[in-house]
């Protein structure tokens, strides 16, 4: 695992690689480069340099294929807090991504299990996520992985913990008791399987994961530590989140920082 913490804000780093993967991929209609992308405050900052690039005309959408992490369950697609309005609010509005490239799991469909299978599937046609992007909640959780998720769980329903939903009350006028139960998320497995993870952390409420996902060992109670066993996965972290990690630890990520510079 590569643990970055750049000197710019977590965010524009994390554009910065977006850009530079898709533009090294150079996708065509016939070989889309596809993007697994996530919610929470965490990746605003990313959405807005990512809005940047392409209005500067250095980054293209039309043939970049994305699959959301999650949703709610049973929150009308035009909820202001429903993961399908975050999407469009932030992000696809004001890029030139077509419609139908665009994929986020329905937390209304009749048969949630059909609706996570077909996710599954869809992601399967398209030959697997080139770079999933993720955050990561306060207990460890990626997408909506709730502590004691299975390693290799698939698309399914979730039901939320009591602290994210409190977590997550924010959103909701403060009170936990809006914050949906259930969510449709994709697996550990289902991110696992990405050619590349990218997870972005910051501030100190998150420190206590990045240390399980770093120096803690593999465990379902921390989804996120999953990532120890991906020969490509990355941890973009500001200052605040390594908190909890050893000094030797940074002061080695940071080394290979400077290493990694001379030769990108
Ligand atoms: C929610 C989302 C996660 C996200 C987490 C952290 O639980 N399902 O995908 O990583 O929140 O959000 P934030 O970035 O707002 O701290």
């Amino acid at each position: 695992m590569r643990l970055v913490i750049p000197e710019v804000s977590v965010g524009e780093w994390a554009a910065q690689y977006v850009l530079q993967r898709v533009q090294q991929f150079a996708p065509t209609a016939d070989r889309p480069f596809v993007l697994g992308l996530p919610t929470g405050s965490t990746p605003l900052g990313m959405y807005k340099k990512l809005i940047e690039f392409h209005q500067l005309g250095k980054l293209n959408f039309q043939h970049v294929v994305t699959f959301n992490m999650d949703e709610y369950v049973g929150l009308p697609e035009d909820h202001p807090e429903s993961y399908h309005n975050y999407m469009f609010r932030h992000f696809f509005n004001y890029i030139n991504i077509p419609r139908e490239q665009i994929h986020i799991l329905n937390g209304n469909a009749p048969d949630l299990a059909v609706e996570c299978d077909r996710y599954e599937e869809q992601i399967r046609q398209f030959g697997g996520v080139d770079l999933f992007i993720g955050g990561v909640g306060v207990d460890g959780h990626i997408a909506f992985n709730e502590p004691g998720s299975s390693l290799v769980s698939r698309t399914r329903v979730k039901t939320l913990m009591d602290s994210t939903r409190f977590a997550n009350s924010r959103f909701f006028e403060n009170d936990m008791e809006n914050v949906p139960k259930l969510a449709l998320t994709v697996g550990v497995g289902t991110v696992m399987d990405a050619n590349e993870v990218m997870i972005l952390a910051q501030g100190y409420a998150k420190a206590l994961a990045v240390y399980h996902a770093i120096e803690g060992g593999i465990n379902q109670m921390w989804t996120i530590s999953a990532l120890q066993m991906h020969p490509r996965a990355m941890l973009v972290c500001d200052d605040s989140a390594t908190s909890e990690l050893k000094v030797k630890t940074v002061r080695y990520f940071k080394q290979m920082q400077d290493h990694l510079s001379l030769f990108y």
